[in-house]
């Protein structure tokens, strides 16, 4: 890419980035909890932690969005605040963070998220505080969010099943909805209906509609993703590598792209962002989801 891409420091004074900071610290805390007791990484599993309190600590002090030329913004950074706090308590058990989290939760997370998806945590908040403290103002909240996206509720489907959010990148506000059902249903809440709906989302997805939209993987899949490390080589760069009929240079296996529209069509187009983009929140919840069905399998119960 040859235009100019400038990051902002994000310092308390020329910009705060709560939403960013928030999210970052929800990650390293999330992360400290998968390295905890993994011995061979010796205590990492701290580093992440500790790193993640300062983040939190910086972006709860100095609050603000982060701002790149209106690119991304998120519309508020009170769930990242939220969301983050949960995760801090999930990984250190010290309570105060429980409390800074139910508190920025009444203040900023308790309506019902549009997806759950880069911009809105809500959702994501509502799981997680259900999980660690049980209470059944969550289980409402949560139950609500995943209701809302079955079949016979006020949104869309495609002729061929699948629930239809948003033209931009359907296929990720799904697979956000299936990663919170699943783990509500682990959860135990509604554990059949909701497994039973998002494995039917995800074999969407996977090729039940007739073809794939995971790159390299199953039936007919997509080869003209939007993403640009995937499109370029050292020969085939910018303008030509974007208008290239041929098949991405590099295979981005497992790329889960935005998605058909909302009569199951589908043009497998690099210039199309809106249908071919490839971003990591897409990914994140989808292959979240995978996994989550691959557990459910290995249990014996699905
Ligand atoms: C960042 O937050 C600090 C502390 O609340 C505040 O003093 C400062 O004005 C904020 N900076 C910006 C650019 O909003
Ligand atoms: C770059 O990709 C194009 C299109 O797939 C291909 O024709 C070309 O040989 C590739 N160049 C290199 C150096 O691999």
């Amino acid at each position: 890419m040859d235009m100019e891409r400038p990051p902002y420091l994000v310092d308390g004074v020329s910009m705060n980035g709560s939403d960013v900071v928030g999210e970052t610290a929800a990650a390293l805390a999330a992360a400290s909890i998968a390295f905890d007791g993994v011995s061979e990484y010796g205590d990492y599993s701290t580093t992440l932690l500790d790193a993640a309190k300062e983040l939190f600590d910086f972006a709860y002090n100095y609050q603000g969005n982060y701002d790149a030329d209106g690119y991304y913004v998120s519309s508020t950074y009170g769930d990242e605040l939220c969301w983050s706090a949960a995760w801090l308590y999930a990984a250190s058990h010290e309570s105060p963070y429980l409390t800074k989290a139910e508190e920025l939760y009444e203040l900023h997370c308790k309506s019902r998220g549009w997806a759950f998806a880069w911009g809105n945590k809500n959702a994501g908040a509502q799981m997680l505080l259900y999980q660690l403290t049980g209470k059944y103002d969550y289980e409402k909240k949560v139950n609500n969010f995943v209701t809302k996206w079955m079949p016979g509720e006020s949104l869309p489907y495609t002729p061929l099943g699948l629930v239809f959010r948003d033209i931009w990148g359907p296929l990720r506000y799904t697979a956000g909805t299936t990663m919170i059902a699943l783990i509500a249903a682990d959860s135990g809440l509604h554990t059949e209906s909701y497994l039973e709906w998002a494995k039917g989302q995800i074999h969407y997805m996977l090729g039940d509609c007739g073809r794939s939209y995971v790159v390299g993987f199953g039936h007919n899949p997509p080869l003209r993703p939007h993403h640009r490390a995937s499109s370029c080589n050292s020969t085939l760069t910018g303008s030509p590598a974007l208008r290239s009929p041929d098949a991405n240079p590099h295979k981005l296996i497992g790329a889960l792209v935005g998605g058909p529209n909302i009569d199951d069509e589908y043009d497998d187009n690099r210039q199309d962002y809106v249908s071919n983009e490839v971003a990591c929140d897409y990914n994140a919840a989808f292959q979240t989801s995978v996994a989550a069905l691959l557990h459910f399998e290995l249990q014996g119960r699905k």
